[in-house]
Parts: structure tokens; sequence; C-alpha cells
């Protein structure tokens, strides 16, 4: 199966369906302190997308081959998880990282995106593991433009992970994503420059780096579900869901809370401009 090519209908869709998941982000921030449990967080959030928003959390009863149905209507990955936490009776308390993945479904439309959340005062580890994880996925970000291949992406999230100390998990990706949640192309964390799929205007994906503070192995809970590091090191994340234009790239989870590119990514962007 080829990757799909969005109609500037289908474009104007995922736009809104990014908007609406970026701002069910928006609206949860305030209530990510300590002595909240992540049900809550849960419930609040698919009140807010089912009641103010009109939309579907397409996360809740997901059933992916070889899987059961996902139970909730987002993820919430606390400290050692990686991703695809499930909420419940978990008291969040200070000290705590939390990433939050929110995906909503609007006209049918899927909008994809997750932050990183600090619960009261974050360590200097988590901070920085958080803030590289930022950086990674928006150097990818910045590499996509028609001509362009899926391993570029990959590999500048792979190199400044590791100078950094850390590594890439490689068990999931991001995935092309559109009137489905997950579909071709798979977007590796890792790789090499000019290798896997051209980039094309109107593909539309995610770029969502899991960086670990240890080693990159996992470890599978007995939910069914939740994925942990192996050694027990803190796993961020970040993600983004992305359109190809013709020029370079448009990120569709934009919301009035988003927060900017990092530094990084400007002073690239300068240096690429010829003196
Ligand atoms: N939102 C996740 C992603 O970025 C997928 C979660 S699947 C779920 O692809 F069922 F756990 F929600
Ligand atoms: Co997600
Ligand atoms: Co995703």
């Amino acid at each position: 199966m080829a990757i799909t090519i969005n109609t500037p209908a289908d474009i104007e869709g995922m736009r809104l369906a990014g908007r609406l998941g970026a701002e069910v982000l928006d609206y949860i921030t305030p209530f990510v302190k300590p002595g909240v449990t992540t049900g809550e967080l849960d419930r609040l959030c698919h009140e807010y997308m089912t009641n103010v928003q009109g939309t579907i959390p397409a996360p809740l009863n997901y059933c992916p081959p070889g899987y059961t149905p996902y139970p909730k209507a987002i993820c919430t990955s606390v400290n050692d998880v990686i991703c695809h936490g499930i909420p419940g009776d978990k008291v969040l308390k200070s000290g705590d990282v939390v990433n939050l993945d929110i995906t909503v479904i609007k006209d049918g439309y899927h909008g994809d995106n997750s932050r990183m959340f600090f619960v009261g005062e974050p360590s200097i580890l988590a901070k920085r593991l958080s803030e590289v994880t930022y950086e990674c996925m928006w150097l990818g970000i910045s590499k996509v433009k028609p001509g362009a291949h899926l391993g570029d992406i990959g590999h500048v999230i792979q190199q400044h992970a590791e100078k950094a100390g850390y590594s890439v998990v490689r068990e999931f990706c991001g995935h092309g994503i559109g009137k489905v949640f997950h579909e071709e192309p798979q977007v590796l964390h890792y790789g090499r420059p000019g290798t896997l799929d051209e980039l094309k205007p109107g593909m539309i994906f995610t770029i969502e780096p899991m960086i670990n503070a240890g080693r990159r192995e996992i470890r599978e809970m007995g939910d069914g579900w939740t994925i942990k590091t192996k050694d027990r090191s803190l796993s961020a994340q970040w993600e983004h869901t992305v359109l190809v234009t013709e020029t370079g790239y448009e990120v569709l989870t934009m919301s009035a809370g988003t927060p900017p590119p990092p530094a990084i990514v400007a002073a690239q962007a300068a240096q690429a401009v010829p003196a």
C-alpha cells in the first residue's frame, strides 16, 4: 500500500482535527498538579472532547491486531512509562513527569499530539531529558520537505538523542495519519540519511520520538498496553502531526498554548541561509 497523498479537502479536515487535538492539551494543562490522579485527567479530557469540542477520543476501544481494546480516552505515561500508560488511580506527586497523549477524531479526521508535563518541580535530569526530546522532535520536523527521505528524520533525532547520552526507543514509531489513526508510513526515530520513503506534498504523518535517559530496551506490563523502560530509567516523548507542503512542512497540531520551536531549530534555520 502506498502512502496517502491528502487532497486539499482532507488537509482542511486535518487542520481542524489537529488544532482541536492541541487544544485538549491546552485545556488540561492547569489540572496537571500534585494530588490529581491520571484517571481524573482522563475524565476531564474525555468530557472536554465530547461535550465542548464534539470530538471523539480515538484511543477509546482502539484495538490493533494482537491487542485488547484500549479502555480510556487518553494515554498518561508517568516517569519510566515510555508510552500507552492507562489512566487510573495513580496520584501524581511533585517531581513526577508525565506525557499526555491526545488523539481526537473530528469529521472522520485524526489529530494526534502529546506533550510532557512537570508535576511541581522537576529534577535536573527530567528537565534536560524533556528538553532534549523536544529538540529531537523539532529537529525531525525541520527535515520535512518534498524530496527529503524518512531516514533524514530518524537520523537527526537519533544523533541528537545519543549525543546527549540518551537512547531512542525502536519498538514504536511515528505514523501516517488521516481518516485512519495509524497508517503507512512508519516514521522511525533512528536511521540513515537518504534512506526509506521520499517525502511528497500532501503526506501527513506524526513525529513522536520516545527517548530514554538510560538504555533503549522496553518492558511490557501485564495490562496489555503500558510500556516501561527495562532499566527503570526516565523516558520522555513529544508528538506533533505534520503535513508535507510544496516548500517544507506545516505542523497541524498547533493551538494558542503550543510551546514555540526550540532555539536549536531557529539557529539551524538561520545557519542554512547563505550570508
Ligand atoms: N496516540 C498514540 C500515538 O501517538 C497511540 C495511542 S494508541 C492507544 O500513536 F490506544 F493507546 F491510545
Ligand atoms: Co499520540
Ligand atoms: Co501518534
